[in-house]
């Protein structure tokens, strides 16, 4: 607006300024002209008076009764336009004058004022033109007539001239610079739409009247092109530049236009629960949470979640919204509420007892009642619905999370057939077999398949997902291009692996130092500062190997005795789920575990394993992280696991050991960590022995290197590649309409 406001000035001052300079030298110009045009009349005026007065004139001096002339002179004047007249002899004396004629005004001046080209006179009372006519007898020329003529009349019609010039100017200016401006609006107009068509590509291919039919052949042409060019791309596009909340910004503003985004996850990021009488805000431990926060931070949108707090409600203005995080709103929180029929139903029941154990196919028999799916039903209905109540245009970026919306994507494409939605399932996709027992599994599918991209952690899990899909659809499946097409809709699978932020400086310079983390968790614990220290921390879910853990830290005790009262396993577990028996008998057998460890190697002032069930907030983690000198992840099977990660981040003084599961899709990631298979008891407890004896400059060169690949491969990267990948399905998509919509005018 601002551009085209300047363009139009550069326009407009030139011809200000010209009109300006033309009235400057206008006035003068029209005012010499009406002069001279009046001066003609006046002279006219003048003869015409004198003519009417030249008989009584000559007869009075022939009989010397000049001063019988005056009632004659007087009612002459009466004229409003004459201001007098003067009678000279032919010797130049003057006889007579009327009363308005001035003192000074002597016939030799009115002689000379005559001949001047102007013939003004400047009075007191006003300007008179001077007018010196011959006054013929019989015998010729007797006597000069002074006819003093009012002035004033013709500077008032001067001035009225002047005005209405001024007038006519001021209106044809402001014509023009109103015609410059429309033009200039539609032109720039035109050609900025005419430019942001071209960026997204359909001004590529312009529809140039009746199709040929010739061009079919290339239209599918092109059509196969922009694909293989598209899959190049991602190929050829590999590690590059560090990905950063700046660039995933600036990649929504150009790829994207600055769209909307909209995120839809279960668990909600914050959440207000009632303390002691008092508000307070936790955020959730999460996967999901860790990753997908930092890039609403940077993007800002809207993110839709189940309200859980028991303070939720109280924090919400009258839309259910409310601005997150507390006190730096970057984002909207928009909660969902629900019965706590409907949560045990969809979320207890089908999300958690059903899917998350086909999922991670962890020996833990996934429970399919038909209650529970009409809950899951009715729910991701309610979330859609609060989708596109939400949406600001018909083609918003929409991010549905994870396994408790698999039918949201159809549910939202329906009302929004425009909308770009990517769909991410955090959670491990099974291979068909094991996807087979659910009874609802072409409902699940479709509803992912309503997806514009499915992403997942790992291309494994993105085949499984195209073989589940080409099992029990009736869809077309193409390897090649990664790609699913189901009832004319094409879906895009591929492989997008999460990560964490990596701290920036103004967060690390917050940190305590490493020496000041081991002595404030050293003497929280009552360990001698030459104890070797590992920690771990989930939430206390089935899926996440912590009796196998338990297990390996009794058998490296076992195995290596040397290290009993001089070793401590602390393990953060973060109750989770808690109302489903699953949940609760693990829980059960993990502190059983426990304690039946502590009692065969503990003693006087020394525990081997301290089990923390609960809830630890981020920058206590990061102190734990910093004072351990191992982190153990021995998932059973983890979509990718992201504590590892923060682990990693957290250890700038290049010290540490991470030991990592085969099964977390982390793993094929961070490969410099000590990989185990968590099933394998002893392989885990040689590990953890290796990993605490491990030198401090073999330690040093692993965790460089994995602190290398976590700050590489960071989340705003994560978030970026398929924002990236929407940005040029969006582009490619537009070109395939036009090319369409080409072929089919008649
Ligand atoms: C996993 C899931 C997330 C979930 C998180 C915590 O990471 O992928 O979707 O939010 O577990 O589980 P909860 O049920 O407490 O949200």
């Amino acid at each position: 607006m601002m551009k085209t406001f300047r363009l139009q000035l550069r326009f407009l001052a030139p011809l200000i300024v010209t009109l300006v300079a033309t009235a400057y030298l206008a006035l003068p110009l029209v005012d010499g002209l009406t002069l001279r045009w009046f001066s003609r009349d006046l002279n006219l005026r003048g003869n015409l008076v004198t003519n009417a007065l030249s008989d009584s004139i000559a007869e009075a001096l022939k009989n010397d009764s000049v001063k019988r002339l005056q009632t004659v002179f007087n009612r002459s004047v009466l004229d409003e336009r004459l201001v007098g007249i003067g009678l000279c002899s032919d010797t130049g004396t003057l006889l007579l004058k009327t009363s308005g004629f001035p003192a000074s005004l002597t016939c030799a001046k009115a002689l000379e004022y005559s001949q001047n080209t102007d013939s003004v006179l400047h009075l007191d009372s006003g300007t008179v033109q001077v007018g010196l006519h011959a006054v013929n007898g019989e015998a010729g020329r007797v006597a000069d007539l002074i006819v003093l003529h009012d002035l004033s009349f013709i500077e008032r019609r001067s001035q009225d001239t002047r005005k209405y010039l001024i007038l006519l100017i001021a209106a044809l200016g402001i014509t023009i610079a109103f015609i410059t401006m429309v033009v200039a609006q539609l032109s720039w107009r035109g050609w900025v739409s005419g430019a942001r068509a071209l960026l997204r590509g359909e001004g590529l291919i312009k529809p140039m009247g009746a199709p040929a039919p010739e061009l079919a052949s290339f239209a599918a042409d092109l059509r196969t092109r922009l694909r293989d060019l598209d899959d190049e791309y991602r190929r050829a596009a590999g590690p590059d530049a560090e990905w950063s909340p700046e660039r995933l910004r600036s990649l929504l503003r150009t790829q994207l236009r600055g769209d909307q985004l909209i995120v839809v996850s279960n668990r909600e990021p914050y959440i207000h629960d009632h303390i002691d009488g008092k508000i307070t805000v936790k955020r959730p431990a999460s996967g999901l949470i860790t990753a997908v926060e930092p890039v609403m931070r940077a993007c800002s949108g809207t993110w839709i979640a189940h309200g859980s707090g028991s303070a939720d409600r109280d924090a919400v203005d009258s839309k259910d919204r409310v601005r997150v995080p507390p006190g730096k709103d970057d984002y909207t929180l928009r909660r969902i509420w629900m019965s706590k029929e409907e949560e045990d139903g969809y979320y207890y029941g089908f999300a958690n007892e059903g899917l998350w154990p086909l999922c991670h196919v962890a020996h833990v028999r996934p429970v399919f009642r038909e209650s529970d799916w009409q809950h899951y039903r009715t729910i991701n209905q309610r979330f859609a619905d609060a989708v596109v109540a939400e949406a600001l245009s018909d083609d918003p970026v929409i991010l549905v999370q994870d396994y408790h919306f698999a039918l949201l994507p159809a549910m939202v494409r329906q009302k929004l057939p425009n909308a770009t939605i990517l769909t991410f399932w955090h959670i491990p996709w099974p291979n068909p077999e094991s996807f087979g027992i659910c009874p609802w599994r072409s409902e699940i599918l479709e509803g992912l398949l309503g997806s514009t991209i499915l992403g997942f952690h790992t291309k494994y899990h993105c085949k499984n997902f195209m073989e589940t899909a080409d099992r029990n659809l009736e869809a077309r499946i193409e390897h090649e291009h990664s790609t699913i097409t189901y009832r004319g809709e094409e879906t895009f699978i591929e492989s997008y692996p999460i990560s964490i932020a990596w701290p920036s400086p103004a967060e690390t310079q917050d940190w305590p130092t490493v020496e000041e983390c081991r002595r404030e968790v050293f003497a929280a614990h009552g360990l001698a500062p030459d104890h070797r220290l590992a920690v771990g921390v989930d939430r206390f879910d089935y899926t996440k190997g912590i009796i196998e853990r338990l297990h390996a830290v009794e058998r490296m005790l076992e195995k290596y005795p040397q290290w009993v009262g001089r070793f401590t396993f602390i393990q953060v577990a973060a109750p989770s789920r808690s109302a489903l028996d699953e949940y609760r008998f693990f829980q059960e057998r993990v502190q059983h575990l426990t304690e039946r460890i502590n009692t065969r190697f503990g003693m006087p002032g020394y525990q081997p394993v301290h089990l923390l069930a609960q809830h630890h907030e981020s920058e206590a983690l990061t102190v734990l992280y910093r004072a351990a000198d191992v982190c153990l992840v021995t998932s059973l099977h983890d979509g990718m696991n992201l504590v590892c990660k923060e682990f990693v981040a957290a250890r700038d003084d290049m010290q540490g050991v991470l030991i990592l599961s085969r099964f977390a899709g982390a793993a094929r990631e961070l490969q410099e960590a000590l990989i185990v298979n968590p099933y394998h008891v002893e392989e885990t407890a040689d590990a953890l022995f290796r990993a605490i004896t491990m030198p401090p400059a073999e330690q040093r060169e692993r965790m460089a290197s994995l602190r290398m690949t976590v700050r590489e491969f960071n989340v705003f990267r994560w978030a970026g590649r398929m924002l990236a990948d929407a940005g040029r399905w969006r582009l490619r998509k537009r070109i395939e309409a036009r090319v369409i919509s080409h072929q089919s005018i008649p």
